[in-house]
Order: structure tokens, then sequence, then C-alpha cells
């Protein structure tokens, strides 16, 4: 339980964790390359350690030195077969990019999660991996985990996923690196395309045309360096807080600004919000910047179309911003929103109507009609860590104070989140 009161305004700066994407990434392809992959600012949030505990139960060696973490590749055929169940906690993206790596291999594998992992749709991947020779199955039969996967050999297809997912992307092209011919997966939408830049930094071809990416099968990973930026995604809470709290100036170091991420500053933008970018830098193909926020009146948007895929995690938090814009903020084409780590439309709604917002729930999104004040309420966190995050924010510019029910779910993503918060607030 966690409470949280209003503020009179934040000010400062912080330096916000790495990308949790990133973070994944760099463990997975650093354990299937040669060589030592050195990774920093690397996410010590539990979904990035679930993946670590992974690769260790497959042989790899991940090591913690100073401020960097160390994996020791075992190259692209070197994992070892677990002698236990994979474990991957919370974390869709173990789960399911995992799939994709297992599916390949000369080994069997069962791979499993907590409750809510459990209950969250893996036919989108067990299905275009079967299409690619995967011997994969949900061992319950209802198309979640337990997976149990047997290595088998894959061959290469061209898959057109019905959801913009990264995900799923993902798993196929990890499979891809796996199979006797090129891979190729078509998006309805562009999702990050961290997987692609990262990949094709470890050696691998992987050809991106619009919403199409297309690998070839690898001889072998390389090992390098990996500097993670900082997330978007838990930048996005505190530019949130500082756009809505009025007296507000918060200034985010080296935040990752990938395009297929960066939907958060578009929407901010299209809303009034007072967003400025310094020291933009580009690096390892991963652009990032600093944001200076400050707080300033808004307006109320539509968030739809093709830049859902960019923002999906922050839709939770955006909702909590149109309460606060002038006008009817519509959210839809995010009905993917609803298989995330709790019901994200359901859960946001009934969060934002006990503040006593104006919000009506629809199929695929959102409606808003900014304006009405917020107060302070208990609020079920859902073991969501976005969630929680989200009305922490809400709760900073409500009348009175708000509990946070099983708040302490942030450590998914963000361990120092309240820490990071209390120390750019003023009472
Ligand atoms: C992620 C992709 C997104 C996102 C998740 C992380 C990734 O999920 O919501 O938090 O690292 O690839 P989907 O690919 O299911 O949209």
């Amino acid at each position: 339980m966690i409470s949280v009161a209003p503020v009179s305004s934040l000010r400062g700066e912080i330096t916000v964790p790495g990308d949790k994407s990133i973070s994944h990434r760099s463990i997975m392809f650093g354990a299937l390359a040669k060589g030592t992959t050195r990774v920093k600012h690397f996410l010590e949030g539990a979904d990035c350690l679930s993946t670590i505990a992974c690769f260790q139960k497959m042989g790899v060696s991940i090591e913690k030195q100073g401020e960097e973490y160390l994996v020791h590749g075992r190259g692209l055929h070197g994992l070892m077969a677990p002698s236990d169940i994979l474990d991957c906690g919370n974390s869709g993206t173990t789960t399911r990019l995992l799939s994709g790596i297992l599916a390949g291999q000369a080994f069997s594998s069962v791979l499993t999660g907590d409750a809510s992992i459990q209950k969250r749709p893996m036919k989108r991947v067990c299905e275009p991996l079967s299409l690619m020779g995967a011997d994969i199955k949900s061992i319950p039969g209802n198309g979640c985990a337990p997976l149990a996967i047997m290595g088998a050999p894959l061959h290469g297809i061209t898959y057109h996923t019905p959801v913009a997912s990264a995900q799923v992307k993902s798993a196929i092209l990890l499979a891809g690196l796996y199979a006797d011919s090129p891979t190729t997966v078509v998006e309805p939408a562009l999702s990050r395309n961290h997987t692609e830049i990262m990949l094709r930094s470890f050696g691998a071809s992987i050809l991106s045309d619009g919403c199409s990416a297309t690998v070839q099968p690898a001889a072998e990973l390389y090992a390098r360096d990996i500097l993670v930026p900082g997330d978007i995604s838990s930048a996005a809470y505190f530019a949130v807080a500082a756009a809505i709290v009025p007296g507000s100036e918060v200034l985010l170091r080296n935040v990752g600004i990938n395009p297929t991420r960066d939907g958060l500053l578009r929407v901010l933008q299209a809303m009034g919000a007072d967003v400025t970018l310094l020291n933009s830098k580009g690096q390892d193909n991963e652009p990032s910047a600093d944001l200076l926020v400050r707080s300033s009146t808004l307006h109320a948007t539509s968030i739809e179309g093709n830049l859902i895929p960019t923002l999906i995690d922050e839709i939770p938090v955006l909702a909590v911003l149109a309460c606060f814009a002038d006008g009817t903020t519509v959210i839809r084409d995010a009905a993917e929103l609803k298989v995330k780590e709790s019901n994200r439309i359901r859960t946001v709604c009934d969060g934002l109507l006990a503040m006593g917002a104006d919000v009506t729930e629809t199929e695929d999104g959102m409606i808003i009609r900014g304006g009405k004040p917020l107060h302070g309420a208990v609020i079920d966190c859902h073991d969501d860590h976005r969630i929680a995050m989200s009305f922490a924010v809400a709760a900073l510019a409500a009348e009175g104070e708000t509990t946070l029910s099983g708040g302490e779910c942030v450590n998914i993503s963000y361990p120092a989140f309240y820490q990071d918060l209390a120390s750019l607030s003023s009472l």
C-alpha cells in the first residue's frame, strides 16, 4: 500500500532507468553472441532480472561488474538445456521473445510465469512459430503459458501479423535466425524496432522496409558493448506530472527517443505541453535526448491509428494527462491494452472514475472529457506497474490523498520510482 499526496510543484532533474525493451534484448542477444557483451545502464527491474535468470538456467554466465552487466555469450547454438522450468515472472517480453529463441534450439523446454502471464495470449507467437515448423504448445490448451517447446528444424516464412506487436515480430525474427531460409514479418503498423536495430549491430542481416522486416538465417552473432538509453516509458510519468502540476519544471536526462517509441512526445506537443529536447544524440542507432518539461495550459487531442504502437505503454498516463486538458480526448484503436499486464482500458477507466474524472470506456479505448477536478481515492493497481505509476501521477494533481493498493508493483520496471518522484516534489 502506497500513499501519494498532492504536491504544489515538481522541480529538478533525474535520469530515468534504462529502457526495459533494450535491456531485455541486450541480455538475450548477448547470450546468443560469441564473446562478451558489456551492458551499461541496464534496467534492474524485476522483468529484466527474469530474463537474466532464464538465460542463467541455460548455462549463460551473466555477472555484474561495477555499474555494468557482462553477458558471456555462448554463441547462436551454445545454449544448454535447462534442468528446470524457465520462469518469466511478469514479463511478456521474456516469454514471447524467448519462445522464438527456444523454438530453434536442439532441446526441449517449458516456459511459464506468474498468474498474469498465464492469462496473456501466447497463440499470437505459437501460431507463426508453428508455421515455421516449431513444436510449441500451450500446456493448459487455452493458448496461454505454460508453454512446452521442443526444439525443431525451422524454415523461413512470410507472416502478416494481425496485431502491431514488437514481441510477436521479435519472436518470429529470432526464430528466423535459426531457419533455413529468410523470414519476413509484415505488421499492420510499425511497432518498436529495437530488435532489428540491435540484432543488426550484432551482425545479423536484417532488412527493414516500412512495416516489414526480413531476417536472413545467421551463422553467428558477435558480442558488442551496449549503452541502454533511459526508458521513455518511465520518463512519461514525470513528463506528464510536470505538464499537469502548475509551476513545475523537470529535466529528464538521456531519454530514448527512437521514432517507433516517441508517440508520447507527439501527443504532449499536440496537447500544448511545454516540452523542449536538449542535447540530442544518436547512440548505437538508438537516439536519445534530455527532455525539459514545464507546466502549461493543455487542450484535448485524439490518439489513434499508427500512433498507437508508438505509445502503447504510455496510454494510461496519457489518459491522466487528458483529464487536465480542455475538451474531449478520444483514444481509439487501442484494443491491445486489454491484454497487457491488466486490462488497461478497464483499470484506467475504473481508477479515473474513482478519482472523479469524466471518462467513458469504449471497445478499443476511452473518451475523456477533461477539466473536471480529480480527488484522492483508493486505487487497485491490479499488479500492473504502469497503472500504479499513472495513478501516482494523477494523485499529485488531485485534491486529498490517494492510496495505491499494490503500488509496490512498480519494481517490475522502475524500482526507485517513488524515491525519484519524492526527489522532484515540493509539498
Ligand atoms: C515490448 C513490446 C510491447 C510493450 C511491452 C514491451 C517489447 O508489447 O507493450 O511493454 O519489448 O517488445 P507488444 O509487443 O505486445 O505490443
